[in-house]
């Protein structure tokens, strides 16, 4: 049996460095292996849950599809599309809201976060975005979902939803309950400017964050600046769980290098940051710039790029409709 992988990334600009090591990384590896069939979702519901601006919006989901595939999705094998053209998600999602629990929603640390200290002026659509994305995995019988670590929580209401919509309508397993892909390492990048942040799209210094459509210098001067402590390179493994800002450069050289951590350590133990970071930015710039470049490449071949969504949205459809008058009939509608 092949495992049937989906995950959805939000077209909200400025896609970066966490985005690639915590995700779409691991999309590429899983989209390789023949032993899956993978659905990568371009999750354009999710982005309204903030105010976006139209133009800007249908720019960033084209821009999404061409990070996928600079990143080395291929098309071909992996189906992609935005999820507000397959209108089952939506549909799904009201279903689903009805299964879920407000005392759940209400443990979701995301929403507090992104809520702020003005929780009654944050959209409905962002308190109950963790119901979407439910309403994303389970419609695909998804088998595992890989993400990045600040979505765990988001999959263990995920998995609920499924056991409870199962339980109370007796239908046994009609609901995969999925499991999480989250690397054991590398799977929470921080931010370059406080390491104790994760990096993020919304963080509004663009310093704090390397873009996957960032040029040579401008990665060479956001390592440069980066915060660091006034010691040394750390010289073991266990220094590093103080130090936030150098084992976040340091995981980052890491992942980026498929050296392991603990060999990192060694290799820059004692060491000036400065030396370091000479490194660090070498290792960034020989993977992203070529992301970047192909990036830019692809924007201009809208057609393509549309094209590509024009497929998935039909191939994604024939899953989810399929889904969903499922779902009506166990419902009663
Ligand atoms: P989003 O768009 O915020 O992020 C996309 C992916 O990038 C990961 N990520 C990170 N990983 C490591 N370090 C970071 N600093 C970092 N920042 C982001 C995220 O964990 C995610 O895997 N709700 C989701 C999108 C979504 C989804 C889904 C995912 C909607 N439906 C169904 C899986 C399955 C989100 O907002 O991701």
């Amino acid at each position: 049996m092949k495992k049937k992988i989906f995950s959805g990334v939000q077209p909200t600009g400025n896609l970066h460095l966490g985005n690639y090591l915590g995700a779409i990384k691991n999309f590429v590896k899983l989209n390789n292996d023949d032993q899956n069939n993978c659905v990568f979702c371009v999750v354009d519901l999710h982005a309204i849950t903030v105010s976006q601006d139209p133009k800007k919006l249908r720019n960033n989901i084209r821009e999404t599809v061409a990070t996928f595939i600079a990143s080395g999705i291929d098309p071909k094998k992996s189906i992609i599309f935005n999820q507000s053209q397959v209108s089952a998600h939506s549909e799904a999602a009201w279903i689903l809201s009805c299964i879920a629990r407000m005392g759940w929603l209400n443990r979701m640390t995301q929403f507090k976060e992104k809520a702020g200290k003005d929780k009654e002026k944050a959209s409905i659509g962002l308190y109950s975005y963790p119901v979407l994305m439910a309403a994303d995995i389970l419609l695909y019988d998804s088998t595992h979902v890989p993400v990045g670590d600040d979505q765990k929580q988001h999959l263990e209401l995920c998995r609920d939803i499924a056991q409870k919509f199962n339980n109370d309508f007796g239908v046994k397993d009609f609901f995969k309950v999925p499991e999480p892909l989250i690397q054991k390492e590398f799977s929470r990048i921080m931010s370059l400017k406080d390491g104790s942040k994760k990096m993020s799209k919304s963080d509004l210094s663009d310093l704090s964050r390397i873009n996957l459509t960032d040029e040579k210098d401008e990665i060479i001067n956001k390592i440069k600046k980066a915060k660091t402590d006034p010691m040394p390179m750390p010289s073991n493994i266990e220094e590093l769980e103080k130090r936030f800002e150098a084992k976040n450069l340091i995981g980052i050289y890491a992942s980026l290098s498929g050296q392991p951590l603990e060999k990192t350590v060694k290799e820059f133990a004692g060491k000036n940051f400065s030396e370091f970071k000479e490194n660090l930015s070498q290792v960034i710039v020989d993977k992203i710039i070529p992301i970047s470049v192909e990036i830019k490449k692809l924007l201009n071949e809208k057609d393509y790029l549309d094209n590509i969504l024009l497929d998935g949205c039909k191939k994604a459809n024939n899953i989810a409709s399929n889904k969903i008058k499922k779902i009506h009939e166990i419902v009663g509608f």
